[in-house]
């Protein structure tokens, strides 16, 4: 996936997205158990992304799913993972995006909670 989302993108994304999670009880809540800064997730989570739509080698994707594990310790529940994705789906449909770089992002972020789900909970 070479360059074919934009900082621009990238940005407007995690607007979408992130407009639709405070909305959403279920985040809402969890964010505000956590004390989540929002602009800061927000600017992380850009970084992130941006990070994750260019080509990596596979060192490189062993540190993706190394760094969204390490910074979920709480622990992903099935549904909350189907939530956040339901999300996302949405995010990533209202863009004005190539279809194929949609279809990229979203199963990059697919394989992401895969990989998150089947780490052990941590007992918190
Ligand atoms: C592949 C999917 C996901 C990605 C790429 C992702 C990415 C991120 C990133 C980059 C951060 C910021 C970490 C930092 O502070 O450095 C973060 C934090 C967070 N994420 Fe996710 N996330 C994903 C899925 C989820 C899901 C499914 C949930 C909830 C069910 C979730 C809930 C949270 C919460 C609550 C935080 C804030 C943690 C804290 O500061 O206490 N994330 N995520």
């Amino acid at each position: 996936m070479s360059e074919l989302i934009t900082a621009q993108q990238v940005n407007e994304l995690v607007d979408r997205f992130y407009a639709r999670l405070v909305e959403d009880d279920y985040f809402h809540h969890l964010f505000s158990q956590r004390g989540v800064d929002i602009d800061l997730l927000k600017e992380r989570q850009r970084a992130f992304i941006a990070r994750i739509v260019n080509p990596a080698s596979s060192q490189e994707r062993q540190g993706e799913v190394g760094q969204v594990r390490e910074r979920h310790h709480f622990g992903i529940s099935r549904e909350g993972s189907e939530r956040w994705f339901a999300h996302m789906t949405d995010a990533v449909g209202e863009m004005e995006l190539e279809p194929k770089s949609k279809q990229a992002l979203l199963q990059k972020i697919q394989y992401l909670l895969k990989k998150m789900l089947e780490q052990p909970k941590e007992a918190n």
